[in-house]
C-alpha cells in the first residue's frame, strides 16, 4: 500500500468524464486517482481505497465494445456510486436489468427526489440535472431501492446503503446539475465516511521525498523553464528537494512577452536562488524564421530550435541524468479509447515541452498526480507569486504565432509592446478576472492613417481577448468601451509603426485562440 492517504478510485469508462469526477472528488479534499477498467483493481488494490466511483461513458451496456469492467470492484468491501453508464453496468452485474428506453433522454432533466438520505443527505423536492442516455434500469437488483425519478425514467438514482451502493443515471459532476456538488460531497463524506482533510499541497513533501529517493544524493536534474505556471512550478518542487543540484535553462527566442525574461530571472535567480542558465537565443531563431511566412513552417522551425538549443545546453550539465518536466495528471492518465473498444491507451506524455525526447535521461515529473488549478494552489503556497502562478497561456512559438507573416526583430518589436499596453490596460481596469488569455496580434495589413498633418502608412494590430474554461472552446471577451478606447488610443500613441487598432470577436470554434 502506498504512502497516500485514504480516498477514491474513479473508474474510466469512457469519454471525458473521469477526469471531472476526479477534479470534483479532489474539491471535496480528498484523494482520488483514476484508472482505466482493465486497471483498476490492480490500483485499487495499491490505494488505501476508500469508496469506487465508476464514470460514465458513450457506450450501451449491451455495444460489442462495451467496456469490460471487473465485477469484482463491486466486492472490495467500500462503498460504490456508478455514474450513468457505470450505474447501467452495476445493476447488470448484480442481477438487475437494463433496456433500452422508447425515449432518450438528453441535457437538462428535472428529477424529482424520493429519499433523502445517504448520496441524497440533505437534497429533497426537484432539482435540475443533466442526463445523458440511451438506456434505462427496466428492473432492480434485491437490496436496491429508487431515490429519484424524472419523467421518462423511473430510477434516475437508485442505493443500497446497506453496502453503501448507489446509481445515478445523471451526472453530478457538471456543473448543469445544480446540486451535483451536495451529491458527490455526500457519497465521499457521508457513504465513504472520508474525512475531507486532504490537501494538494499535503503533496509537495511527499513529492520532494520522491525525488530525493529518485535522484540520490548525488544526482542532478537539468529543467527547461518557461516561466509558465508548470514548469515554475516544477522548479519549486525539484529546488526544494535537491537545492543547487537543479540546473534550469531558460530560452530567450527573442518572441517573448515584454518583461518575461527579466520576471524569470528576478524571480528564480534573484529571488530564489536557483541555478538559472538564460540563453540568448534571440539571433539563431530570428535568423532562422527569416523570410518565413506560413504558420506551420514557422511553428516547425521553432521547435526544432528549441530542441537543438536545449541539446546544447543540457549537455553543458553532463553529470545530470535527470531531466526535470512540469507534466501534469491529464497528460499522463490512462484513458479509455472509445472509439478501439476497451484497450486502455497511455497518452504519450514524452515532449510535454516541446523538449528532446533522445537525451538519455530519465524524467522526473513532480506535478504528475496534479491537476492544473492544483498545481496553482502549490505555486502559492511555495511563494510565488501571481504573476507567475496566475499567468495566462503563452504558447510555446511564442510571439512568431501572433505575427502574421514575416517574424523580423522590428515586427516583435512592435507586437512586444502593443501586447504590453493590451495587458497592462485590461489588468489596470481590473477586466483581467474571467478572461482566459488577452493579447495582441499583428496583421499582416498596412492601411492608411492621418496623424498630425501626415499622411501615414503603417501596420495594423488586433485585440484578442477570450473566455475559455480549457482552451479547447472560448468565447471572445467583453471589455469596457473606456478600456478598449484607452487601449486603441495608447497603442497608435505610443507604439510608432501601428495606427490602426481592430478588435477580434470570433468565438473558437470556428475560428480558434491564437491567428496561426
Ligand atoms: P488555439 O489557438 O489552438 O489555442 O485555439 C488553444 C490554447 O493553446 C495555446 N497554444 C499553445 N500552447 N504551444 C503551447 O504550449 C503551442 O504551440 C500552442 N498553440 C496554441 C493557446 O495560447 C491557447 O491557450
Amino acid at each position: 500500500m502506498s504512502d497516500l492517504p485514504r480516498g477514491l478510485l474513479v473508474v474510466d469508462l469512457g469519454a471525458q468524464y473521469a477526469q471531472l469526477i476526479a477534479r470534483r472528488v479532489r474539491e471535496t479534499n480528498t484523494w482520488c486517482q483514476i484508472a482505466p477498467p482493465a486497471r483498476a483493481l490492480e490500483v485499487a488494490r495499491e490505494m488505501d481505497l476508500g469508496g469506487v466511483i465508476l464514470s460514465g461513458g458513450p457506450a450501451s451496456v449491451y455495444a460489442a465494445d462495451a467496456p469490460i469492467v471487473p465485477r469484482e470492484l463491486l466486492e472490495l468491501g467500500v462503498p460504490v456510486l456508478g455514474i450513468c453508464y457505470g450505474m447501467q453496468w452495476m445493476m447488470r452485474a448484480l442481477g438487475g436489468e437494463v433496456e433500452a428506453s422508447e425515449k432518450r433522454e438528453f441535457g437538462r432533466t428535472s428529477i424529482a427526489i424520493e429519499r433523502s438520505e445517504g448520496v441524497f443527505d440533505g437534497v429533497d423536492g426537484r432539482t435540475v440535472v443533466w442526463m445523458s442516455h440511451g438506456d434505462n434500469v427496466s428492473r432492480l437488483p434485491s437490496g436496491f431501492e429508487s431515490y429519484a425519478r424524472s419523467k421518462t425514467c423511473p430510477h434516475a438514482a437508485v442505493g443500497d446503503p446497506s453496502r453503501g451502493f448507489f446509481g445515478l443515471q445523471f451526472h453530478p459532476e457538471v456543473t448543469h446539475s445544480v446540486r451535483g456538488r451536495e451529491l458527490i460531497e455526500n457519497f465521499v463524506g457521508r457513504v465513504c465516511e472520508l474525512p475531507g482533510d486532504w490537501r494538494s499541497v499535503d503533496i509537495v513533501e511527499r513529492e520532494v521525498a520522491l525525488v530525493r529517493e529518485k535522484v540520490g544524493e548525488k544526482g542532478e536534474i537539468v529543467l527547461g523553464l518557461s516561466g509558465g505556471v508548470d514548469s515554475s512550478v516544477a522548479a519549486m518542487i525539484l529546488h526544494e528537494a535537491i537545492g543547487d543540484r537543479l540546473h534550469c535553462i531558460f530560452v530567450d527566442n527573442g518572441l517573448l512577452r515584454k518583461g518575461e525574461r527579466d520576471l524569470v530571472e528576478a524571480t528564480f535567480h534573484e529571488h530564489f536562488k536557483m541555478d538559472l542558465t538564460v540563453v540568448d537565443a534571440r539571433d539563431r531563431f530570428l535568423e532562422k524564421l527569416a523570410g518565413v511566412t506560413d504558420p506551420e513552417t514557422k511553428r516547425k522551425i521553432i521547435g526544432n530550435e528549441f530542441v537543438e538549443v536545449f541539446r546544447e545546453q543540457a549537455t553543458r550539465f553532463e553529470s545530470a541524468s535527470f531531466l526535470g518536466q512540469g507534466t501534469l495528471y491529464p497528460d499522463v492518465i490512462e484513458s479509455v479509447n472509445v472509439h478501439g473498444g476497451n484497450t486502455a491507451v497511455i497518452k504519450s506524455h514524452h515532449n510535454v515541452g516541446g523538449l528532446p525526447d533522445d537525451l538519455d535521461m530519465e524524467l522526473v515529473e513532480p506535478l504528475r498526480e496534479l491537476f492544473k488549478d492544483e498545481v496553482r494552489k502549490i505555486g502559492r503556497h511555495l511563494g510565488l507569486e501571481s504573476v507567475v502562478v496566475d499567468r495566462q497561456p503563452f504558447p510555446g512559438p511564442g510571439l512568431a504565432v501572433r505575427i502574421l507573416g514575416e517574424v523580423t526583430p522590428e515586427r516583435c518589436e512592435l507586437t512586444r509592446e502593443a501586447d504590453a499596453i493590451v495587458r497592462e490596460e485590461i489588468e489596470n481596469a481590473g477586466e483581467h478576472t474571467g478572461l482566459w488569455q488577452y493579447f495582441a496580434v499583428l496583421l499582416p495589413v498596412k492601411s492608411v492613417g492621418v496623424m498630425g498633418d501626415q499622411r501615414t502608412y503603417e501596420d495594423a494590430c488586433a485585440i484578442r481577448i477570450v473566455e475559455s474554461e480549457d482552451g479547447m472552446t472560448a468565447d471572445w471577451g467583453h471589455l469596457s468601451h473606456e478600456t478598449l478606447q484607452t487601449i486603441s488610443n495608447r497603442i497608435i500613441n505610443e507604439v510608432r509603426g501601428i495606427n490602426r487598432v481592430v478588435l477580434d470577436i470570433s468565438s473558437k470554434p470556428p475560428a480558434t485562440i491564437e491567428w496561426e
